[in-house]
């Protein structure tokens, strides 16, 4: 059985990928699942604490004991968040979220021409974790207490690990060891949880519960 270390708690996690409108059909959008986000969210439940999930188009069944609330875009999923966040003792991004949308939405789905394409011209979307980081510190009230990012590297794993741990204000930061069929869609994760201030952990190859028990193992022992 899992611990009951985080009775009581109150934890927000995202999950999935968000879409950026092009125009009333199209969107641009990545691969992820929102599996592992999943994960976090029912083990976090079966630990004991009270869960919120912010699901970026995500096609599963909600989890147990998780309150969800369904996004689409990263201006969505960001008002999520900030709604959330005040006075949890947790807060998990594992959302991929869009680093850019299209600057504008065509309110009119766009027509086949016959000259060239149009142009999609993209504006850059606000870093939500950075956000969150920066809002903690200015409200000084330590909450929440525990911030935790995800990233995927696919080199200098630890050097560009630990600079986005500190870039982006987070506690841990459990980054992705992407290609050779891990992460994107599959049940099956690995990852390293970079800790501020600590020494990082090594989460072996395995299902995506076990990752999430791990980043629980250590958020559990940073809430005071
Ligand atoms: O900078 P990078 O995209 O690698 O950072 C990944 C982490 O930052 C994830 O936790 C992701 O949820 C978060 N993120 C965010 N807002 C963005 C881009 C990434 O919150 N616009």
């Amino acid at each position: 059985g899992r611990p009951r270390d985080l009775a009581g708690r109150r934890v927000v996690v995202s999950a999935g990928g968000t879409r950026e409108a092009i125009d009333p059909v199209r969107y641009i959008g990545n691969r992820s699942s929102g599996l592992q986000g999943y994960a976090l969210a029912r083990t976090a439940a079966a630990r004991g604490a009270e869960v919120t999930l912010v699901a970026a188009n995500v096609a599963l069944p909600d989890p147990a004991g998780a309150a969800v609330v369904r996004v689409e875009s990263a201006a969505e999923l960001r008002e999520a968040m900030l709604a959330a966040e005040g006075g949890a003792d947790v807060v998990v991004m594992a959302a991929a979220v869009a680093d850019f949308r299209p600057a504008e939405r065509h309110e009119a789905k766009i027509k086949k021409t016959d000259g060239e394409p149009a142009a999609i011209h993209l504006a850059k979307n606000p870093d939500i974790l950075a956000e969150l980081g920066v809002r903690r510190k200015e409200r000084g009230d330590g909450s929440p207490g525990v911030l935790v990012g995800f990233a995927a590297e696919t080199h200098d794993v630890l050097a560009n690990g630990q600079a986005k741990l500190a870039r982006k204000g987070c506690d841990l930061l459990v980054v992705n060891q992407v290609g050779a069929n891990l992460a994107f869609g599959t049940s099956d994760n690995a990852a390293t949880i970079l800790v501020a201030g600590g020494d990082p952990i090594e989460v072996p190859r395995g299902p995506k519960d076990d990752v999430a028990d791990a980043v629980w193992d250590a958020v559990a022992p940073r809430l005071l």
